[in-house]
C-alpha cells in the first residue's frame, strides 16, 4: 500500500531541495515508499569533501523530518550506518498521525526563507534568549554547538588566517575556494582563487580587523564527536536545525566549512578553543 499522496511527495521533495549543500551540490537521492522515505548519499559525482556531502544530506534529513512532522506524520526516523548499503543514511517511517507542534510548523516555513548570507550583518546584537534558542535547536547527541566568546574571536581570526595561508602555499588547495574572509569583511579582505588557480589576494585582513569584525557577530562552532558518518549527519541536522531557529527569529546565516577542511586548521581549531571533537562548521549569525 503507497501511504503517499502526490501532494505529500510534493511537500517532501520541495523540503528537501531547500536544504543547504555544500557548493549547492544537493548530494542525496530521496526515495519515498510504501510508508518511509529513505535519504541516500549520492557518491562520485564531486569532489567536494566527504564530510561536507554527508553533512548536507543530514540537513536534507532535518527538512524531510520538519516536512513530515508538517503533514500531520508520526515519524520513527534510523540513522546510519546499515552495512548493507553504505550509501543509507537515514530512513523515516510514518508510524501513525500527529498534529504538528507550532516550532515544527514555523521552523517548516522558515524552510522557504533559508539562504546563505555570505556578507557583513547589521551593527546590532542578537537578544540572549534567540541565541539561547539557537543553541538548544542545535541539541543532538554526538553534535556540539558552541558559541564563540567573544574574548575567543582573536584565535578565531588566527586559525581562520592560518588555514588562508596554507591555501595560498600549498598549490593543492588552489582550485574553487569558497572567498571566505568577505563573509565578514565584504568591502576588503577578500581573497578567491580564479579559474587558471591563481590565488586573487585583496588585501587579507590582518588578525586584529578579522578578529573585531568576528567579535560583533553571533558565532557558533559546531564540533562532531567522531569523524564517522554518523555524527556527521546529526551534525547536518543540528545546524539546519539551528539555522531555521535563526531564520525564524528574522535572522541571517552562512556556513564556513572550507578553511577547515585544510591540513590541520580543525585540531587547531579544537585546541585554541579548548573543544573536545572535531570542529566541522562554523555558522555565522546576525541581522
Ligand atoms: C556542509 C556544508 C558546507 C558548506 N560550506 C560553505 C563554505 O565553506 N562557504 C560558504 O560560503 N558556504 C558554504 N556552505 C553553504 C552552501 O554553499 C549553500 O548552502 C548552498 O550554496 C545553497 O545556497 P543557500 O544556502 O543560499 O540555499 C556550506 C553548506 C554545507 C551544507
Amino acid at each position: 500500500m503507497n501511504s503517499w499522496s502526490l501532494s505529500d511527495i510534493e511537500v517532501v521533495s520541495r523540503a528537501i531541495v531547500s536544504a543547504p549543500s555544500v557548493h549547492d551540490t544537493q548530494p542525496w537521492d530521496l526515495r519515498l515508499d510504501g510508508t518511509y522515505v529513505e535519504i541516500t548519499e549520492r557518491r562520485g559525482f564531486t569532489d567536494s569533501p566527504r564530510a561536507d556531502r554527508v553533512i548536507s544530506c543530514g540537513a536534507g534529513v532535518a527538512n524531510v523530518e520538519l516536512a513530515l512532522r508538517a503533514l500531520g506524520r508520526q515519524i520513527e526516523m534510523d540513522l546510519l550506518p546499515d552495512p548493507r548499503r553504505p550509501e543509507l543514511v537515514a530512513t523515516l517511517r510514518a508510524v501513525g498521525t500527529t498534529s504538528p507542534s507550532s516550532t515544527d510548523l514555523r521552523l517548516f516555513s522558515a524552510m522557504a526563507r533559508r539562504r546563505s548570507h555570505r556578507e557583513a550583518f547589521a551593527d546590532i546584537p542578537v537578544p540572549a534568549a534567540t541565541i539561547a534558542d539557537i543553541v538548544s535547536a542545535a541539541e543532538t547527541t554526538g553534535v556540539r554547538a558552541r558559541l564563540l566568546a567573544a574574548d575567543e574571536a582573536p584565535a578565531l581570526a588566527d586559525v581562520l588566517l592560518y588555514s588562508a595561508d596554507r591555501v595560498r602555499h600549498d598549490p593543492r588547495h588552489q582550485r574553487d575556494l569558497f572567498p571566505w574572509t568577505s563573509h565578514w569583511l565584504p568591502q576588503g579582505g577578500h581573497e578567491s582563487v580564479d579559474t587558471i588557480h591563481t590565488v586573487v589576494t585583496r588585501g587579507v585582513p590582518d588578525s586584529a580587523r578579522l578578529a573585531a569584525a568576528i567579535e560583533g557577530e553571533t558565532v557558533l562552532v559546531f564540533a562532531s564527536d567522531t569523524q564517522e558518518s554518523i555524527d556527521l549527519v546529526r551534525t547536518g541536522i543540528a545546524v539546519e536545525r539551528a539555522w531555521l531557529t535563526a531564520v525564524d527569529a528574522r535572522l541571517g546565516a552562512s556556513i564556513l566549512s572550507y578553511p577547515l577542511r585544510v591540513d590541520d586548521t580543525a585540531q587547531r581549531l579544537a585546541r585554541r578553543l579548548n573543544l573536545p571533537g572535531h570542529p566541522q562548521l562554523i555558522l555565522r549569525i546576525g541581522y
